[in-house]
């Protein structure tokens, strides 16, 4: 039975390329745009090996105006949209701040113009823990009210809410939207024919873990042991990408099978327990014998003490539930590591 086409922007990044797996298995038809600015079309081989499938990808900038000439050529005939395609460096953005707002609004806006003109029924965006901002509420829940965040990214997502909100008052009752808030995605599929391939060298502490393992870092600085956390490190929400991307191909159906009855919705995508920056080495080493050296440093600018999800609301109505746990995540992180390394060498 035909599930439905969906288009897939960021399709050749990191989280778009996992989703993009987990919709070709649950039956979905999938076309991917991508400027490639952070990904790259061999992804498209590893899916395909992964699912028999092929994926083709359209070479197209989101942000720029012509883009909307493209996406109507090619996505007349759609049911759903998954907006990935952003850039999501943090510290990148406090240097090039009219880049990140012009890259990740405008895509946006020609994104819901299309939802608009197209009469697509359902589309789900890539938002972010980060619209929380620094907040003294935790576990954060959906209802929060979202607090100042220190970078241009996290106001982008901020904004990119706040612009959806607007949008789907007025848009047609037919169409729905979710918006879905990210925590710590990591890890890779358990076939390692896809992964994160970071282009800039990572701040993210799973591939610094990682690449401290293979030996392309001396050691981990850990930023601040005095935070009031149960070790005084950072706590945070590490959740499997492929249980994020399976939460993506939920939130699709529940839309498309007209279940979801607001018009937007928006669902926190965490494990809803938080771990250690120690405890996240100790897993590590536990689950690969690898012996990691640290150091312990002093605490970085922004960084907030810790962050996790309330994670029932995405669990009780998408009947979501995540199958990998910290030591899932360490195990295929590394095996990804190892192998991108060979294939990339
Ligand atoms: N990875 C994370 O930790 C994380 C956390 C929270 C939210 N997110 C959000 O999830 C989404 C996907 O993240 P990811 O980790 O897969 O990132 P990624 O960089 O691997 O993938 C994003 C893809 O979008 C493409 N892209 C960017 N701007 C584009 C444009 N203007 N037009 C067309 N394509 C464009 C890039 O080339 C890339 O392939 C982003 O919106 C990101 O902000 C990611």
């Amino acid at each position: 039975m035909r599930k439905g086409k969906i288009l897939v922007t960021g399709g050749c990044g990191y989280i778009g390329s996992h989703t993009v797996v987990d919709l070709l298995q649950n039956g979905f038809e999938v076309i991917s745009i991508d400027s490639l600015i952070n990904g790259s079309e061999s992804v498209l081989v590893g899916i395909h090996e992964i699912t028999g499938r092929e994926v083709v990808n359209i070479k197209c900038d989101l942000s720029t105006d012509h883009s909307i000439e493209i996406l109507r050529q090619h996505a007349s005939d759609v049911d759903g949209v998954i907006h990935f395609a952003a850039l999501k460096s943090v510290g990148e953005s406090v240097e090039k701040s009219l880049l990140y707002y012009k890259n990740n609004i405008k895509s946006l806006i020609n994104i819901l113009q299309l939802v608009e003109e197209m009469k697509i029924k359902a589309f789900v965006f890539s938002s972010s823990c980060t619209v929380y901002g620094e907040t003294k509420i935790l576990p954060v829940h959906e209802n929060l009210d979202f607090m100042p965040t220190n970078s241009p990214y996290g106001r982008t997502k901020q904004m990119s809410e706040q612009i959806i909100a607007d949008f789907y008052l007025k848009t047609s009752k037919e169409s729905k939207a979710v918006s879905l808030r990210y925590f710590n995605p990591a890890g890779a599929h358990n076939s390692y024919k896809i992964g994160e391939s970071p282009i800039n060298p990572p701040l993210n502490l799973v591939p610094i873990i990682t690449e401290t393992a293979y030996g392309l870092r001396e050691k981990i600085s850990i930023h601040g042991n005095d935070y009031p956390t149960r070790d005084g490190t950072c706590i945070r929400d590490y959740i499997h990408v492929m249980d994020l991307a399976n939460a993506h191909t939920l939130a699709l159906k529940h839309m498309l099978t007209g279940q979801q009855t607001n018009q937007l919705e928006a669902y926190n995508l965490g494990i809803g327990e938080g771990v250690s920056v120690l405890e996240a080495i100790y897993a590590f080493e536990e689950s690969t014998g690898i012996k990691l050296p640290y150091n312990i440093g002093p605490r970085r600018e922004g960084d907030l003490a810790a962050m996790y999800a309330d994670s029932t609301k995405v669990k009780t109505v998408l009947g979501w539930e995540p199958k990998y746990s910290i030591s899932d995540i360490m195990r295929d992180a590394w095996e990804w590591e190892k192998v991108r390394r060979k294939l990339y060498k």
